[in-house]
Protein backbone atom coordinates (compact mmCIF):
# COMPACT_ATOMS: atom_id res chain seq x y z
CA UNK A 1 0.00 0.00 0.00
CA UNK A 2 2.91 2.16 1.33
CA UNK A 3 4.69 1.65 -2.33
CA UNK A 4 1.29 2.74 -3.90
CA UNK A 5 1.21 5.44 -2.29
CA UNK A 6 4.62 6.66 -3.43
CA UNK A 7 3.84 5.99 -7.22
CA UNK A 8 0.60 8.06 -6.60
CA UNK A 9 2.73 10.82 -5.27
CA UNK A 10 5.35 10.77 -8.15
CA UNK A 11 2.30 10.35 -10.77
CA UNK A 12 0.90 13.20 -9.35
CA UNK A 13 3.92 15.34 -9.44
CA UNK A 14 4.67 14.34 -13.59
CA UNK A 15 0.82 15.56 -14.04
CA UNK A 16 1.27 18.93 -12.44
CA UNK A 17 4.52 19.39 -14.08
CA UNK A 18 3.18 18.82 -17.23
CA UNK A 19 -0.21 21.09 -16.04
CA UNK A 20 1.58 23.56 -14.31
CA UNK A 21 1.18 27.19 -14.87
CA UNK A 22 3.44 28.15 -17.79
CA UNK A 23 0.61 29.40 -19.69
CA UNK A 24 0.72 33.08 -19.06
CA UNK A 25 -1.34 35.71 -20.70
CA UNK A 26 -0.97 39.14 -19.99
CA UNK A 27 -3.51 41.89 -21.11
CA UNK A 28 -2.54 44.89 -21.78
CA UNK A 29 -5.27 47.52 -21.19
CA UNK A 30 -3.50 50.54 -21.60
CA UNK A 31 -2.70 49.94 -25.65
CA UNK A 32 -5.69 49.17 -26.50
CA UNK A 33 -7.08 51.37 -29.84
CA UNK A 34 -8.64 49.12 -32.38
CA UNK A 35 -12.32 47.85 -32.32
CA UNK A 36 -12.84 44.44 -33.75
CA UNK A 37 -15.29 44.98 -36.84
CA UNK A 38 -18.53 43.15 -36.03
CA UNK A 39 -18.16 41.74 -39.91
CA UNK A 40 -15.21 39.19 -38.70
CA UNK A 41 -17.50 37.18 -37.27
CA UNK A 42 -19.37 36.64 -40.90
CA UNK A 43 -20.75 33.94 -42.85
CA UNK A 44 -21.15 32.73 -46.16
CA UNK A 45 -23.96 31.22 -48.33
CA UNK A 46 -23.31 29.31 -51.90
CA UNK A 47 -26.11 28.09 -54.40
CA UNK A 48 -24.02 24.80 -53.79
CA UNK A 49 -25.75 21.55 -52.49
CA UNK A 50 -28.12 22.11 -50.07
CA UNK A 51 -26.86 25.95 -48.52
CA UNK A 52 -29.42 27.61 -50.14
CA UNK A 53 -32.14 25.17 -51.12
CA UNK A 54 -33.50 23.19 -48.65
CA UNK A 55 -31.24 24.98 -45.79
CA UNK A 56 -31.77 28.13 -46.21
CA UNK A 57 -35.02 28.07 -49.03
CA UNK A 58 -37.64 25.43 -49.28
CA UNK A 59 -40.17 27.28 -51.38
CA UNK A 60 -43.28 29.42 -51.06
CA UNK A 61 -45.64 26.30 -51.23
CA UNK A 62 -43.74 23.82 -48.57
CA UNK A 63 -46.35 23.24 -46.31
CA UNK A 64 -44.37 20.64 -44.52
CA UNK A 65 -41.57 22.86 -43.48
CA UNK A 66 -42.42 26.81 -41.71
CA UNK A 67 -41.55 29.24 -43.56
CA UNK A 68 -42.20 32.83 -44.73
CA UNK A 69 -41.95 33.48 -48.46
CA UNK A 70 -40.24 30.17 -48.83
CA UNK A 71 -37.39 31.23 -46.26
CA UNK A 72 -37.36 28.87 -43.26
CA UNK A 73 -37.94 30.35 -39.97
CA UNK A 74 -35.90 28.06 -37.86
CA UNK A 75 -33.16 29.01 -39.63
CA UNK A 76 -33.88 32.81 -39.00
CA UNK A 77 -34.50 32.03 -35.49
CA UNK A 78 -31.44 30.17 -34.92
CA UNK A 79 -29.37 33.16 -36.98
CA UNK A 80 -30.99 35.79 -35.22
CA UNK A 81 -29.45 34.32 -32.02
CA UNK A 82 -25.92 34.16 -33.13
CA UNK A 83 -26.32 37.71 -34.61
CA UNK A 84 -25.01 37.33 -37.64
CA UNK A 85 -23.69 41.03 -38.96
CA UNK A 86 -22.85 40.14 -43.09
CA UNK A 87 -23.65 37.44 -45.31
CA UNK A 88 -21.69 36.79 -48.71
CA UNK A 89 -23.75 35.49 -51.71
CA UNK A 90 -24.22 33.59 -54.51
CA UNK A 91 -20.51 31.95 -54.50
CA UNK A 92 -17.94 31.12 -54.49
CA UNK A 93 -17.09 29.58 -57.91
CA UNK A 94 -20.90 29.81 -58.43
CA UNK A 95 -20.84 33.99 -58.71
CA UNK A 96 -18.57 33.67 -61.79
CA UNK A 97 -21.28 31.65 -63.18
CA UNK A 98 -24.31 33.75 -62.15
CA UNK A 99 -26.14 36.23 -64.14
CA UNK A 100 -28.50 38.36 -61.60
CA UNK A 101 -31.20 39.55 -63.91
CA UNK A 102 -31.74 35.35 -64.63
CA UNK A 103 -32.85 35.75 -60.95
CA UNK A 104 -35.12 38.37 -60.77
CA UNK A 105 -38.90 38.63 -61.91
CA UNK A 106 -41.88 36.04 -61.78
CA UNK A 107 -40.27 32.61 -60.88
CA UNK A 108 -41.89 30.96 -63.81
CA UNK A 109 -40.67 32.93 -66.05
CA UNK A 110 -36.80 32.89 -64.67
CA UNK A 111 -34.69 30.42 -67.10
CA UNK A 112 -32.58 28.07 -65.13
CA UNK A 113 -29.14 27.42 -65.50
CA UNK A 114 -26.61 24.42 -64.84
CA UNK A 115 -24.55 24.76 -61.87
CA UNK A 116 -20.97 23.45 -62.78
CA UNK A 117 -19.04 23.84 -60.57
CA UNK A 118 -21.20 21.66 -57.94
CA UNK A 119 -22.54 18.99 -59.49
CA UNK A 120 -24.32 19.99 -62.71
CA UNK A 121 -27.33 20.10 -61.09
CA UNK A 122 -30.57 22.15 -62.42
CA UNK A 123 -30.17 25.32 -60.96
CA UNK A 124 -33.74 26.92 -61.49
CA UNK A 125 -33.23 30.37 -60.05
CA UNK A 126 -36.27 31.03 -57.71
CA UNK A 127 -33.83 32.18 -54.93
CA UNK A 128 -32.06 35.33 -56.77
CA UNK A 129 -31.55 38.93 -55.75
CA UNK A 130 -34.96 39.93 -54.29
CA UNK A 131 -35.01 36.49 -52.26
CA UNK A 132 -31.38 37.11 -50.82
CA UNK A 133 -31.55 40.64 -50.15
CA UNK A 134 -35.40 40.94 -48.07
CA UNK A 135 -33.76 37.74 -46.09
CA UNK A 136 -30.60 39.77 -44.91
CA UNK A 137 -33.09 42.62 -43.90
CA UNK A 138 -34.91 40.11 -41.77
CA UNK A 139 -32.03 38.66 -40.48
CA UNK A 140 -30.62 41.87 -39.52
CA UNK A 141 -27.44 41.24 -42.05
CA UNK A 142 -25.72 43.18 -43.91
CA UNK A 143 -24.97 41.80 -47.47
CA UNK A 144 -22.12 41.20 -49.48
CA UNK A 145 -22.66 40.36 -53.07
CA UNK A 146 -19.96 38.61 -55.10
CA UNK A 147 -19.86 40.00 -58.79
CA UNK A 148 -19.79 37.63 -61.69
CA UNK A 149 -16.25 39.00 -62.97
CA UNK A 150 -15.59 35.72 -64.71
CA UNK A 151 -17.96 35.09 -66.90
CA UNK A 152 -20.32 38.47 -67.13
CA UNK A 153 -19.46 41.52 -68.65
CA UNK A 154 -18.82 45.54 -66.96
CA UNK A 155 -22.55 46.42 -67.72
CA UNK A 156 -24.14 43.52 -65.96
CA UNK A 157 -21.93 43.99 -62.85
CA UNK A 158 -22.53 47.99 -63.36
CA UNK A 159 -26.57 47.32 -63.55
CA UNK A 160 -26.57 45.35 -60.42
CA UNK A 161 -25.35 48.10 -58.57
CA UNK A 162 -28.31 50.01 -59.70
CA UNK A 163 -31.23 47.32 -59.62
CA UNK A 164 -30.12 46.87 -55.54
CA UNK A 165 -29.03 50.05 -54.89
CA UNK A 166 -29.90 53.18 -57.18
CA UNK A 167 -32.97 55.63 -55.67
CA UNK A 168 -36.67 54.98 -57.41
CA UNK A 169 -37.09 56.01 -60.31
CA UNK A 170 -33.67 57.14 -61.60
CA UNK A 171 -32.58 54.62 -64.32
CA UNK A 172 -34.27 51.52 -66.02
CA UNK A 173 -32.40 49.56 -63.47
CA UNK A 174 -34.68 50.85 -60.14
CA UNK A 175 -37.69 50.94 -62.52
CA UNK A 176 -37.24 47.60 -63.12
CA UNK A 177 -36.91 46.69 -59.35
CA UNK A 178 -40.05 48.98 -58.88
CA UNK A 179 -41.61 46.39 -61.18
CA UNK A 180 -40.80 43.27 -59.09
CA UNK A 181 -42.22 45.16 -55.67
CA UNK A 182 -39.57 46.50 -54.77
CA UNK A 183 -39.69 50.36 -54.76
CA UNK A 184 -36.78 51.51 -52.42
CA UNK A 185 -33.38 50.34 -52.73
CA UNK A 186 -32.13 47.91 -50.07
CA UNK A 187 -28.44 48.89 -48.72
CA UNK A 188 -25.53 47.15 -50.51
CA UNK A 189 -22.34 48.36 -49.33
CA UNK A 190 -20.22 45.13 -49.80
CA UNK A 191 -19.28 44.01 -53.59
CA UNK A 192 -16.85 41.72 -54.45
CA UNK A 193 -15.14 41.72 -57.77
CA UNK A 194 -15.26 38.08 -58.85
CA UNK A 195 -14.13 35.43 -56.86
CA UNK A 196 -11.08 33.40 -56.80
CA UNK A 197 -10.19 35.35 -59.99
CA UNK A 198 -6.52 33.02 -59.86
CA UNK A 199 -9.00 29.71 -60.46
CA UNK A 200 -12.52 28.81 -60.76
CA UNK A 201 -13.06 32.59 -61.41
CA UNK A 202 -11.09 32.72 -64.62
CA UNK A 203 -7.96 31.55 -64.01
CA UNK A 204 -5.82 34.66 -64.69
CA UNK A 205 -2.70 36.37 -63.56
CA UNK A 206 -2.70 38.75 -60.71
CA UNK A 207 -1.64 41.41 -63.45
CA UNK A 208 -4.15 40.48 -65.76
CA UNK A 209 -6.76 40.27 -63.11
CA UNK A 210 -5.72 43.52 -61.68
CA UNK A 211 -6.50 45.01 -65.34
CA UNK A 212 -9.34 43.36 -65.44
CA UNK A 213 -10.52 44.34 -62.07
CA UNK A 214 -9.86 48.25 -63.19
CA UNK A 215 -11.85 47.86 -65.91
CA UNK A 216 -15.31 46.87 -64.28
CA UNK A 217 -15.03 48.90 -61.13
CA UNK A 218 -14.53 51.76 -63.45
CA UNK A 219 -18.13 51.21 -65.01
CA UNK A 220 -19.64 50.46 -61.10
CA UNK A 221 -21.05 53.86 -60.26
CA UNK A 222 -21.97 55.04 -56.55
CA UNK A 223 -24.83 56.97 -55.75
CA UNK A 224 -24.20 59.77 -53.94
CA UNK A 225 -27.50 59.54 -51.71
CA UNK A 226 -26.38 55.88 -50.76
CA UNK A 227 -23.55 54.15 -49.07
CA UNK A 228 -20.50 54.24 -50.59
CA UNK A 229 -19.71 51.11 -52.24
CA UNK A 230 -17.48 48.92 -50.58
CA UNK A 231 -15.13 46.97 -53.22
CA UNK A 232 -13.48 43.82 -52.09
CA UNK A 233 -10.92 42.46 -54.73
CA UNK A 234 -10.91 39.02 -55.24
CA UNK A 235 -7.69 37.79 -52.75
CA UNK A 236 -4.66 35.05 -52.38
CA UNK A 237 -5.50 32.02 -52.35
CA UNK A 238 -3.49 30.62 -48.72
CA UNK A 239 0.15 31.79 -49.52
CA UNK A 240 0.09 33.47 -52.73
CA UNK A 241 1.74 37.01 -51.45
CA UNK A 242 3.40 37.95 -55.15
CA UNK A 243 -1.23 37.55 -55.95
CA UNK A 244 -1.33 40.75 -52.76
CA UNK A 245 1.45 42.08 -53.67
CA UNK A 246 0.79 42.73 -57.21
CA UNK A 247 -2.64 44.09 -56.44
CA UNK A 248 -1.82 46.47 -53.78
CA UNK A 249 0.94 48.19 -56.77
CA UNK A 250 -1.08 47.75 -59.48
CA UNK A 251 -5.15 48.73 -57.79
CA UNK A 252 -5.53 52.34 -57.63
CA UNK A 253 -6.09 53.22 -54.05
CA UNK A 254 -9.49 54.95 -54.64
CA UNK A 255 -11.04 51.82 -56.70
CA UNK A 256 -10.92 49.58 -53.91
CA UNK A 257 -11.30 49.17 -50.12
CA UNK A 258 -10.06 45.39 -49.62
CA UNK A 259 -8.31 42.39 -50.45
CA UNK A 260 -9.40 38.84 -49.74
CA UNK A 261 -8.26 35.65 -48.49
CA UNK A 262 -8.90 31.97 -48.90
CA UNK A 263 -7.61 29.83 -46.36
CA UNK A 264 -8.99 26.27 -45.72
CA UNK A 265 -7.85 23.90 -42.55
CA UNK A 266 -7.57 20.66 -45.07
CA UNK A 267 -4.99 18.30 -44.33
CA UNK A 268 -4.74 17.19 -47.73
CA UNK A 269 -6.54 18.46 -50.96
CA UNK A 270 -6.22 14.49 -52.23
CA UNK A 271 -7.10 12.97 -48.64
CA UNK A 272 -9.25 14.80 -46.53
CA UNK A 273 -10.20 12.45 -44.60
CA UNK A 274 -13.25 11.78 -42.72
CA UNK A 275 -15.25 14.98 -40.60
CA UNK A 276 -16.08 12.46 -37.75
CA UNK A 277 -13.73 9.23 -38.11
CA UNK A 278 -10.46 10.95 -37.70
CA UNK A 279 -7.10 9.89 -35.88
CA UNK A 280 -4.95 12.56 -33.56
CA UNK A 281 -2.77 12.63 -36.30
CA UNK A 282 -5.40 13.64 -38.62
CA UNK A 283 -6.52 16.41 -35.69
CA UNK A 284 -2.83 17.10 -35.27
CA UNK A 285 -2.65 18.38 -38.74
CA UNK A 286 -5.71 19.98 -39.13
CA UNK A 287 -5.07 22.62 -36.43
CA UNK A 288 -1.75 23.02 -38.01
CA UNK A 289 -3.29 24.78 -41.26
CA UNK A 290 -5.70 26.62 -38.97
CA UNK A 291 -3.06 27.89 -36.76
CA UNK A 292 -1.53 29.21 -40.07
CA UNK A 293 -4.21 31.50 -40.32
CA UNK A 294 -1.55 33.51 -38.03
CA UNK A 295 0.90 33.58 -40.19
CA UNK A 296 -1.56 34.15 -43.20
CA UNK A 297 -2.83 37.37 -41.84
CA UNK A 298 0.76 38.70 -40.60
CA UNK A 299 2.13 38.05 -43.36
CA UNK A 300 -0.39 39.55 -45.95
CA UNK A 301 -1.02 42.36 -43.64
CA UNK A 302 2.84 43.40 -43.66
CA UNK A 303 2.46 43.24 -47.75
CA UNK A 304 -0.09 45.68 -47.87
CA UNK A 305 1.05 47.27 -44.75
CA UNK A 306 4.32 48.53 -46.92
CA UNK A 307 1.62 50.23 -49.75
CA UNK A 308 -0.83 51.23 -47.08
CA UNK A 309 0.46 52.41 -43.39
CA UNK A 310 -2.49 53.62 -42.16
CA UNK A 311 -4.48 50.69 -42.74
CA UNK A 312 -7.11 52.49 -44.83
CA UNK A 313 -7.59 49.05 -46.81
CA UNK A 314 -8.56 45.50 -45.04
CA UNK A 315 -8.22 42.26 -45.54
CA UNK A 316 -11.37 40.05 -45.74
CA UNK A 317 -10.95 36.67 -44.79
CA UNK A 318 -13.94 35.71 -47.32
CA UNK A 319 -13.45 31.80 -47.07
CA UNK A 320 -12.24 30.07 -44.04
CA UNK A 321 -12.92 26.92 -42.19
CA UNK A 322 -12.40 23.10 -42.26
CA UNK A 323 -12.38 20.92 -45.39
CA UNK A 324 -13.05 17.05 -44.97
CA UNK A 325 -14.47 14.02 -47.46
CA UNK A 326 -18.46 13.98 -47.72
CA UNK A 327 -20.40 12.29 -45.37
CA UNK A 328 -20.87 8.99 -46.51
CA UNK A 329 -23.59 8.82 -49.18
CA UNK A 330 -24.05 12.10 -50.17
CA UNK A 331 -22.90 13.75 -53.49
CA UNK A 332 -19.46 14.49 -53.87
CA UNK A 333 -20.21 17.88 -55.39
CA UNK A 334 -22.66 18.83 -52.33
CA UNK A 335 -19.40 19.45 -49.81
CA UNK A 336 -21.87 17.86 -46.84
CA UNK A 337 -19.68 17.48 -43.94
CA UNK A 338 -20.44 16.42 -40.46
CA UNK A 339 -19.21 19.16 -37.58
CA UNK A 340 -16.82 18.19 -34.56
CA UNK A 341 -15.10 19.48 -31.62
CA UNK A 342 -12.02 19.38 -34.15
CA UNK A 343 -14.37 22.32 -35.56
CA UNK A 344 -14.72 24.39 -32.65
CA UNK A 345 -11.03 24.21 -32.32
CA UNK A 346 -10.54 25.65 -35.91
CA UNK A 347 -13.21 28.30 -34.97
CA UNK A 348 -12.05 29.31 -31.70
CA UNK A 349 -8.39 29.86 -32.72
CA UNK A 350 -8.92 30.84 -36.20
CA UNK A 351 -11.54 33.81 -34.37
CA UNK A 352 -8.73 34.87 -31.82
CA UNK A 353 -6.37 35.71 -34.51
CA UNK A 354 -8.74 37.99 -36.48
CA UNK A 355 -9.56 39.65 -33.21
CA UNK A 356 -6.00 39.97 -32.57
CA UNK A 357 -5.51 41.76 -36.27
CA UNK A 358 -8.50 43.20 -35.95
CA UNK A 359 -6.36 46.71 -37.29
CA UNK A 360 -6.36 44.69 -40.87
CA UNK A 361 -8.87 42.19 -41.13
CA UNK A 362 -12.11 43.60 -40.97
CA UNK A 363 -14.35 41.29 -42.05
CA UNK A 364 -14.36 37.54 -42.70
CA UNK A 365 -16.58 34.31 -43.93
CA UNK A 366 -17.04 31.28 -42.62
CA UNK A 367 -17.30 28.75 -45.28
CA UNK A 368 -20.22 28.51 -45.47
CA UNK A 369 -23.12 28.95 -43.10
CA UNK A 370 -25.69 25.78 -44.29
CA UNK A 371 -25.27 22.40 -44.90
CA UNK A 372 -21.71 23.24 -46.91
CA UNK A 373 -18.45 22.84 -44.94
CA UNK A 374 -17.54 24.13 -41.63
CA UNK A 375 -21.75 24.96 -41.42
CA UNK A 376 -22.81 26.39 -38.22
CA UNK A 377 -26.74 24.89 -38.90
CA UNK A 378 -27.59 21.37 -40.85
CA UNK A 379 -30.70 20.79 -41.95
CA UNK A 380 -32.52 17.60 -43.35
CA UNK A 381 -36.04 18.54 -44.18
CA UNK A 382 -37.76 19.91 -41.17
CA UNK A 383 -34.99 19.18 -38.82
CA UNK A 384 -32.65 21.34 -37.85
CA UNK A 385 -28.78 20.98 -35.92
CA UNK A 386 -26.51 23.21 -34.27
CA UNK A 387 -22.91 22.92 -34.95
CA UNK A 388 -20.59 22.86 -32.58
CA UNK A 389 -18.90 25.58 -34.36
CA UNK A 390 -22.33 27.44 -34.00
CA UNK A 391 -21.70 27.31 -30.31
CA UNK A 392 -18.31 29.18 -30.46
CA UNK A 393 -19.75 31.87 -33.10
CA UNK A 394 -22.29 32.90 -30.64
CA UNK A 395 -19.87 32.19 -27.45
CA UNK A 396 -17.80 34.71 -29.00
CA UNK A 397 -20.26 36.97 -30.72
CA UNK A 398 -19.66 39.22 -27.51
CA UNK A 399 -16.45 40.50 -29.45
CA UNK A 400 -18.20 41.94 -32.19
CA UNK A 401 -17.99 45.80 -31.99
CA UNK A 402 -15.94 45.93 -28.65
CA UNK A 403 -12.28 47.30 -28.35
CA UNK A 404 -9.77 44.81 -28.32
CA UNK A 405 -7.01 44.79 -25.71
CA UNK A 406 -3.78 43.92 -26.53
CA UNK A 407 -2.59 40.47 -25.13
CA UNK A 408 0.37 38.57 -25.19
CA UNK A 409 0.18 34.50 -24.87
CA UNK A 410 2.92 32.50 -23.48
CA UNK A 411 1.92 28.90 -24.17
CA UNK A 412 2.63 24.94 -23.56
CA UNK A 413 3.10 22.78 -26.75
CA UNK A 414 0.54 20.31 -27.50
CA UNK A 415 3.34 17.54 -28.52
CA UNK A 416 2.24 14.78 -31.18
CA UNK A 417 4.56 12.25 -32.56
CA UNK A 418 7.48 14.33 -32.56
CA UNK A 419 5.97 17.66 -34.03
CA UNK A 420 4.38 20.52 -31.12
CA UNK A 421 1.88 23.20 -31.76
CA UNK A 422 0.95 26.16 -29.58
CA UNK A 423 -1.88 24.24 -27.14
CA UNK A 424 -3.50 28.15 -26.09
CA UNK A 425 -4.60 30.89 -27.94
CA UNK A 426 -6.11 33.64 -26.48
CA UNK A 427 -7.81 37.07 -27.44
CA UNK A 428 -9.78 39.79 -25.39
CA UNK A 429 -12.08 43.04 -25.71
CA UNK A 430 -13.77 45.87 -23.83
CA UNK A 431 -17.78 46.25 -24.82
CA UNK A 432 -19.09 49.46 -24.78
CA UNK A 433 -20.78 48.68 -21.11
CA UNK A 434 -17.31 48.40 -19.92
CA UNK A 435 -17.46 44.29 -19.45
CA UNK A 436 -14.31 42.64 -21.05
CA UNK A 437 -14.55 39.08 -22.66
CA UNK A 438 -11.99 36.89 -22.48
CA UNK A 439 -11.99 33.80 -25.32
CA UNK A 440 -9.28 31.03 -24.48
CA UNK A 441 -8.71 27.70 -26.31
CA UNK A 442 -6.66 24.87 -25.11
CA UNK A 443 -6.10 22.31 -28.50
CA UNK A 444 -4.58 19.90 -26.81
CA UNK A 445 -5.94 16.48 -27.44
CA UNK A 446 -5.83 14.84 -24.04
CA UNK A 447 -3.26 17.38 -21.62
CA UNK A 448 -5.37 20.29 -19.33
CA UNK A 449 -3.94 23.38 -19.52
CA UNK A 450 -3.80 25.89 -16.17
CA UNK A 451 -3.56 28.75 -17.60
CA UNK A 452 -2.43 32.20 -15.45
CA UNK A 453 -3.91 35.37 -17.13
CA UNK A 454 -2.58 38.85 -15.97
CA UNK A 455 -5.37 41.25 -16.00
CA UNK A 456 -2.66 44.40 -14.53
CA UNK A 457 -4.92 47.33 -13.59
CA UNK A 458 -8.69 45.66 -14.13
CA UNK A 459 -11.26 46.23 -11.30
CA UNK A 460 -13.34 43.05 -11.31
CA UNK A 461 -16.50 42.88 -9.25
CA UNK A 462 -18.15 39.96 -11.20
CA UNK A 463 -17.27 37.36 -13.10
CA UNK A 464 -18.83 34.34 -15.11
CA UNK A 465 -17.33 32.03 -17.52
CA UNK A 466 -19.05 29.52 -20.26
CA UNK A 467 -17.50 26.33 -21.87
CA UNK A 468 -17.70 24.40 -25.00
CA UNK A 469 -16.08 20.55 -24.79
CA UNK A 470 -17.12 16.94 -24.81
CA UNK A 471 -15.78 13.61 -24.20
CA UNK A 472 -14.31 12.87 -27.49
CA UNK A 473 -12.76 14.97 -30.02
CA UNK A 474 -15.06 13.21 -32.74
CA UNK A 475 -18.12 14.22 -30.80
CA UNK A 476 -20.91 15.50 -32.83
CA UNK A 477 -24.35 17.12 -32.70
CA UNK A 478 -26.63 14.65 -34.87
CA UNK A 479 -30.04 14.89 -35.79
CA UNK A 480 -30.95 12.74 -33.17
CA UNK A 481 -28.82 13.94 -30.42
CA UNK A 482 -28.80 17.73 -31.28
CA UNK A 483 -27.76 19.01 -27.91
CA UNK A 484 -24.77 16.31 -27.40
CA UNK A 485 -22.21 19.23 -27.09
CA UNK A 486 -23.83 23.07 -26.05
CA UNK A 487 -22.01 25.36 -23.79
CA UNK A 488 -22.22 25.30 -19.81
CA UNK A 489 -21.42 27.52 -17.40
CA UNK A 490 -17.79 27.20 -16.54
CA UNK A 491 -16.19 27.19 -12.97
CA UNK A 492 -13.10 26.19 -12.77
CA UNK A 493 -11.00 29.36 -12.13
CA UNK A 494 -10.10 31.77 -9.10
CA UNK A 495 -9.33 35.89 -9.41
CA UNK A 496 -6.84 36.99 -7.41
CA UNK A 497 -5.42 40.09 -7.14
CA UNK A 498 -4.16 40.32 -10.33
CA UNK A 499 -4.34 37.45 -11.98
CA UNK A 500 -7.17 35.18 -13.22
CA UNK A 501 -5.70 31.42 -13.04
CA UNK A 502 -7.83 28.72 -14.91
CA UNK A 503 -8.34 25.49 -15.58
CA UNK A 504 -9.32 24.34 -18.85
CA UNK A 505 -9.83 20.88 -20.25
CA UNK A 506 -8.25 19.32 -23.50
CA UNK A 507 -10.00 20.38 -26.89
CA UNK A 508 -11.91 23.16 -25.21
CA UNK A 509 -13.07 26.72 -26.07
CA UNK A 510 -13.72 29.15 -23.00
CA UNK A 511 -15.57 32.80 -22.71
CA UNK A 512 -14.82 34.44 -19.21
CA UNK A 513 -17.07 37.49 -18.61
CA UNK A 514 -15.81 40.29 -16.62
CA UNK A 515 -17.27 43.25 -14.76
O1 LIG B 1 -16.53 27.12 -50.45
C1 LIG B 1 -16.44 26.23 -51.50
C2 LIG B 1 -15.58 26.76 -52.63
O2 LIG B 1 -14.26 26.90 -52.18
C3 LIG B 1 -15.92 28.12 -53.15
O3 LIG B 1 -16.94 28.09 -54.09
C4 LIG B 1 -14.64 28.58 -53.76
O4 LIG B 1 -14.50 29.98 -53.73
C5 LIG B 1 -13.58 27.87 -52.93
O5 LIG B 1 -12.64 27.26 -53.71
Amino acid sequence: MRKFNVLMAIFSLLVVSTTSAQNKVVINVSAARDTINKNIYGHFAEHLGHCIYGGFYVGENNKKIPNKNGIRLDVIAALKKLKVPVLRWPGGCFADTYHWKDGIGPKTQRPSMLNIWWGNVKEDNSFGTNEFLNMCEVLGAEPYLSGNVGSGTPQELADWVKYTTHPAASSPMPELRAKYGRQNPWKVKFWGMGNEAWGCGGNMTAEHYADVYRQYATFMTDWSNSDRLYRIASGASDDDYHWTETLMQKLPTKMFDALGLHHYSVIDWNKKGSSTEFTESEYFTTMQRALQMEELVTKHSAIMDKYDPKKTKSLSVDEWGGWYDVVKGTKDAFLFQQNTMRDAMIAGTTLNTFNNHCDRVKMANLAQIINVLQAVILTNEEKLVLTPTYHVMEMYNVHQNAVMLPLQVTSNNYQFEGKSLPAVSASASKDKNGAIHISVTNIDASTPQKISINLGNIKISSSSAIILKSNKLQDYNSFDKPNNIIPTAFTDYKITNTDLEINLPPFSVTVIELK
